[in-house]
């Protein structure tokens, strides 16, 4: 069976599921550094370069930390994802807060921290100002609509409700400036999961572009651009991972001749990536429960589409690996799935898997980024424990699980001695 590769062995993933009993993601902080330090490493060409982990990706302050040692900000755009870069310690200009139909008190927050303040929308520069005051830095999401052609999960900018149209964007600033404001950034995010190098080097030629017009028009000297995150992952074995360098080449080539040649030198470079930095790095681990025959071969997990829902919305592809059979040929087709009323809780549909007894250990691979974030309770399911797998091949727990206490916590029982009904 072709497969992808795991940090961990069989042996020592039994050793695991002895003292932390499955379902759970697993993270591998070798992997996660070295990735984080291939990506500083492509841009070392430009000062003040930054990635900002798109946080909601996997918004564990471990994680978080293990980055942040890596020179990364954080990149949030919830009121609990600020409160999560608060408690990690992070503050000031390592926070990038890339929100939209923002709330007055996320914005308070944002502006206590001294967090970057990138606005989705004109309307939010008098929204900002009325509740929370203008800052002395403004960023400002750009939508390039037909100028830049969709990808398949974020769609067509035309049609994504995100970002600043260009004619907004001249708008927008020059109200800035009116309004005192005297440092300025650019954001722009219009991909997600894409694998193709080219496709972020065109993202930087349509906001270096867009940077020269605004310096024409309005004499502003931007201090960043944002280039935004949906840097993809090779989900596939066969699929290759961007090639950073050849991004990093392309995007240098037109700073060299748009921002050097135009006198706006220096332009700090940011991403928000999420996906790429954790997604490949993590791992779900599920035992199989149950195996069905009705019209298909049904393989039942003590994992559900509580634990990862990429599969079910997205009909994405997640490489499994059944541990111990890895060398074993995969010719029994099976739909995966987990126990949630839902026919669409599926990890896999019609996978040509080795075959499978009750008991055996799936790893359900690239689900370090938008896995365990996007769980969920329906059905009472409570989400899994994330454990990290440290350099020295020691593991720590860096959430325990959900217990059923803590999904009944928001109700009142004992209220319902006195509902008369
Ligand atoms: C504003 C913003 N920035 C960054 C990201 C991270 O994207 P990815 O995880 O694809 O890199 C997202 C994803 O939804 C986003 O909405």
């Amino acid at each position: 069976m072709k497969g992808k590769s795991l940090p961990f062995s069989k042996e020592k993933l039994n050793q695991i599921i002895e003292e932390f009993p499955t379902p759970f993601h697993i993270y591998d902080e070798k992997a996660m550094k070295e990735y984080a330090q291939y990506f500083n490493n492509c841009f070392a060409w430009n000062k003040g370069f930054k990635e900002y982990y798109a946080i909601k990706a996997a918004p564990n302050p471990y994680l978080m930390k293990i980055l942040r040692n890596q020179g990364f900000g954080i990149d949030c755009s919830s009121l609990a994802e600020l409160a999560l870069a608060e408690k990690v310690g992070m503050r000031g200009e390592e926070i990038m807060f890339t929100s939209n139909d923002t709330p007055a008190e996320e914005y308070k927050k944002a502006a206590v921290l001294g967090a970057i303040i990138n606005l989705d929308d004109i309307t939010h520069i008098d929204y900002l100002d009325k509740h929370v005051g203008m800052p002395e830095l403004v960023c400002f999401r750009y939508n390039p609509g037909a100028l830049k052609g969709g990808n398949v999960i974020i769609g067509n900018p035309e049609d994504s409700k995100y970002g600043f149209t260009r004619e907004q964007l001249f708008e927008g600033f020059k109200k800035l400036q009116k309004m005192g404001v005297k440092r300025f950034g650019i954001h722009t995010m219009v991909a997600s999961n894409e694998l193709d190098a080219d496709y972020f080097v065109e993202t930087a030629d349509i906001i270096f572009d867009t940077i020269v017009d605004l310096n024409k028009e309005l004499g502003i000297k931007f201090e960043f651009a944002n280039l935004g995150g949906g840097i993809g992952i090779p989900y596939k074995s066969e699929h290759k991972p961007v090639d950073m360098v050849k991004v990093s080449n392309g995007i240098k080539e037109l700073y060299e001749q748009h921002i050097v040649a135009n006198g706006l030198a220096p332009l700090k470079i940011f991403f928000e990536s999420g996906r790429a930095i954790t997604g490949p790095f993590g791992y779900l681990v599920s035992t199989v429960l149950h195996l069905k025959e009705t019209y298909k071969k049904y393989v039942g997990l003590d994992a559900s589409m509580a634990n990862l829902m990429r599969p079910a919305v997205y009909g994405a592809y997640h490489h499994i690996t059944v541990m111990g059979k890895e060398n074993q040929p995969a010719r029994f087709l099976y739909d995966v799935t987990g126990s949630l009323c839902e026919n669409n809780d599926k990890f896999a549909i019609n996978r040509l898997l080795p075959e499978i007894a009750v008991g055996d250990v799936l790893v359900i691979h690239d689900t370090g980024a938008h896995g365990h974030s996007m769980g969920f309770n329906y059905n009472g399911k409570t989400r899994s424990a994330e454990l990290l797998l440290r350099e020295g091949g020691d593991v720590v727990q860096i959430r325990r699980k959900e217990t059923i206490d803590d999904y009944f916590a928001t109700l009142d029982f004992a209220g319902l001695n006195n509902f008369e009904v």
